[in-house]
């Protein structure tokens, strides 16, 4: 299969793209380096993949790569409240008009299939267990983005391409692109580098998902054809944040929970996931515990693979921020991107 991974060189993509050239397929990865020094991936992807550098705004390179593909996988985007809060115009374009911009691209090649990463920041805040049926309660602009396009990507495919909406717990693990700022990452990085493991609040519910497994995931629905939106993760890997850092003290020996205040005002989400759906259709694909996640990670600091958890290659926020100061993103304010922004305003108002 010609598979093109539109942000293929980030903490997801770049295992992706390592597991789908093993499996045989023809992979081309579309990337601007957002977070990356230097302009070209080097060992984050197989020599196998072709690497095009460029905007995932741009509709003329997207028409391009699109060509001759039978999947186009959308990961690209703004990761997060926080580092969308930086820019939120640029949020909009990067997380809303970016996909939409593909999947014209996509149908206009008449591509068969085109899997959005979403993420389960859709579900906000929910009492009981969210499932896909759930009407999604998106708090911030970044769930905000995903829920629109979500909603919107089948008009702009056209009936052409079919969607395949990925909507990700937390993602935790190793990989080439390495990120070491969503909790499981930062908890277990800054245990082995400081001896604390910061807590705020704690109570909140957040289901994880180890980056191998997703790839997994990936993979499957790639290979069945499988639409529609899916929660990838699994039932047993629902934790509270008190439990992920219990769950690192644990493992980095002489580690201590350093309490800040008792809530979080910066991530109010708290939902409990199920993850039946995926579990029937493609069983036994997200066997990853936390506590393997976690070992990983320590493994990579234990072992100096990482020597300084702090570097802004780590940490989405920082590098943004650092990101801009380099002048490598803006906000472009092209015609598509331009409608794009004013269908995100009519939908959740002023970004
Ligand atoms: N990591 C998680 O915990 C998580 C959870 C839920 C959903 N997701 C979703 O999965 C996807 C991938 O996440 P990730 O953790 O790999 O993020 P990442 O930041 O590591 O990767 C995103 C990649 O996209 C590239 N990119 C972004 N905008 C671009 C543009 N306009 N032009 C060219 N390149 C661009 C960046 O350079 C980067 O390499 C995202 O859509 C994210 O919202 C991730």
């Amino acid at each position: 299969m010609r598979v093109v991974l539109l942000g293929g060189a980030g903490y997801i993509g770049s295992a992706a793209s390592h597991r789908l050239v093993s499996l045989g397929h023809h992979v081309t990865v579309v990337d601007g380096l957002i977070y990356n020094r230097g302009d070209h991936p080097g060992r984050l992807l197989p020599s196998a993949a072709t690497f095009v550098p460029g905007d995932l705004r741009d509709p003329e390179l997207l028409a391009g790569v699109c060509d001759g593909a039978d999947a186009v996988v959308h990961l690209g985007g703004i990761v997060g409240e926080p580092a969308c809060r930086l820019d939120e115009e640029l949020a909009v374009e990067l997380n809303y008009a970016a996909p939409m911009i593909a999947a014209e691209a996509a149908a206009g090649a008449s591509v068969g299939q085109y899997v959005f990463f979403s993420s389960c920041s859709v579900y906000g805040q929910h009492e009981g267990t969210v499932d896909e049926y759930t009407e999604p309660n998106p708090l911030g602009i970044y769930a905000r983005t995903k829920v629109l396009a979500e909603r919107r990507l089948p008009d702009a495919l056209a009936e052409v391409a079919a969607l395949t909406s990925l909507r990700l717990a937390t993602v935790h693990g190793p990989s080439p692109r390495q990120r070491l700022d969503s909790v499981v990452n930062s908890m277990a990085s800054r245990a082995v580098a400081t001896g604390r493991i910061p807590l705020n609040g704690g109570a909140q519910r957040r289901p994880l998902v180890h980056v191998g497994d997703v790839v997994r995931v990936l993979a499957a629905v790639l290979d069945k054809d499988l639409t529609g939106a899916w929660n990838v993760g699994s039932d047993q890997e629902n934790h509270t944040i008190a439990e992920i850092a219990e769950t690192v003290a644990a493992i980095v020996p002489g580690s201590k929970i350093q309490r800040g205040p008792e809530r979080d005002e910066a991530d109010a989400r708290d939902y409990r996931v199920s993850f039946t759906r995926l579990q029937q259709y493609l069983p036994g694909l997200c066997p990853t515990t936390l506590e393997d996640g976690v070992q990983e990670i320590v493994d990579l600091l234990v072992t100096r693979q990482i020597a300084d958890p702090e570097e802004t290659q780590y940490d989405n926020h920082r590098g943004l921020a650092a990101a801009f100061t380099a002048g490598k993103v803006r906000s472009v304010r092209t015609p598509e991107c331009r409608r794009y922004l004013a269908e995100y305003t009519a939908a959740w108002g002023q970004p």
